[in-house]
């Protein structure tokens, strides 16, 4: 994502139309802005008659689609259905699985693309290393906690914690004993923060704010053999040591583990003017980004707009992945659902959600966002847990 240096050279104006964008739409119209690279290039603002998600029905594969991860890992095994449930269930999670190794660890593959693989994970304690060379791990702690052992040492980590992890590092979890359930995004190119530019270098968290691992004490463990599974195009090799391999005693350098809390991220907002997602980017890898909608106060002038305008993500496919609060702007959809809607299908706000924004001085969601240029595939695992009504919740 950059912004466009490009001055516009044919700001157009036919009909009906706002002159501020977002802000006092003409009577009875509903706005889309039809733009080009995520919100950042060239853009023309559309005021229709009709919500552009007022569909009767949708042939072919545009589909918008939204899925139940709660149900991957069912709380309650009585959900996992008889046997013949179960085997299609084991062979639709087996196909998914992205390089999975043992079942203390074995993410569940949903989406994925050239770019990016996002999965479901619910770890328990690891007596083994897990170690990623295709590509950046960032974990989102949707729910649990406890302590991950890395090359570079120990980090606690709590619900609501960004756990980042570069390409190449040893490292496994050790949960405590809640309900684990982590959102992975696995990224091919390395994954780096977005410049702050006018906002300043303190804006959204302070750098200071994050927090990286800390060695402990080396612990012989002379009668075990410890396994490392490492992952490379998918497939894992098991290396075997006679000695733990996280016996690392220093370190120097700007390349390590990091965490950051969403409770440390502080979004930017206007009370005058709806911003677009890009505000509230968190990280940017190649070819996508992932974006944090966190719980921030409404516009409050009359006028301005208070819910995402329509669009039809020209440049990008748009997964959210919902942890907490109250999703103002999707209805029906809880905590731990996904939502995806592909490059070229229309959305916007519920149809419930304008008038409910009216009502509400702000909003206590918590979302991941990850916007892809390429376009994404559901994994079968994806198709398990889908909604497929979700489309006809947007008439
Ligand atoms: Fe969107």
């Amino acid at each position: 994502m950059r912004l466009s240096n490009e001055t516009p050279l044919f700001p157009l104006r036919k009909g009906k139309h706002a002159r501020q964008a977002h802000v006092d739409l003409p009577e009875g119209t509903f706005e889309e802005e039809h733009a080009r690279n995520g919100f950042f290039g060239k853009t023309t603002h559309l005021y229709r008659l009709h919500p552009p998600t007022d569909w009767t029905r949708i042939e072919g594969p545009l589909r918008p689609h939204s899925y139940d991860l709660n149900n991957l890992f069912p709380v309650d095994p009585a959900m996992e259905g008889d046997a013949a449930t179960q085997e299609a269930r084991a062979k639709a999670l087996g196909a998914s699985l992205f390089g999975s190794t043992e079942a203390a660890f074995a993410p569940v593959c949903f989406l994925h693309n050239q770019d990016v693989a996002m999965h479901f994970v619910a770890p328990s304690p690891m007596d083994f290393f897990y170690r990623n060379t295709d590509g950046d791990d960032v974990y989102f702690i949707h729910a649990g906690g406890g302590r991950l052992e890395t090359d570079f040492g120990n980090l606690d980590y709590v619900r609501g914690d960004y756990l980042v992890l570069p390409r190449g590092t040893t490292y496994r979890f050790l949960p405590n004993d809640s309900v684990q359930r982590y959102l992975l995004i696995e990224s091919a190119g390395e994954v780096t923060v977005p410049d702050r530019g006018m906002l300043g270098p303190n804006a959204l968290f302070d750098p200071a704010m994050i927090d990286t691992p800390e060695l402990a004490d080396y612990e012989e463990t002379p009668s075990r053999e410890w396994a490392v599974h490492i992952k490379r195009e998918n497939q894992i090799t098991k290396v075997f040591y006679p000695f733990n391999p996280l016996d690392v005693v220093g370190w120097k350098g700007d390349l390590t583990v990091w965490r950051i809390n969403v409770k440390d991220i502080r979004p930017v907002m206007s009370h005058r003017y709806h911003l677009p997602p890009s505000v509230h980017t968190t990280f940017l890898a190649k070819n996508f980004v992932i974006c944090s909608f966190l719980p921030r106060p409404f516009e409050e002038e009359e006028g301005a707009m208070r819910v995402p305008f329509y669009h039809r993500n020209i440049d990008y496919d748009e997964v959210l992945f919902y942890s907490d609060g109250h999703f103002f702007s999707r209805d029906g959809i809880g905590a731990g659902m996904v939502t995806w809607h592909p490059t070229g299908i229309h959305h916007g706000p519920h149809p419930k959600a304008i008038p409910l924004s009216r009502t509400k001085d702000r909003t206590d969601e918590v979302a991941v966002m990850v916007d892809t240029i390429n376009y994404l595939q559901a994994t079968p695992a994806a198709g398990l847990v889908e909604n497929l009504n979700y489309w006809a919740s947007w008439k």
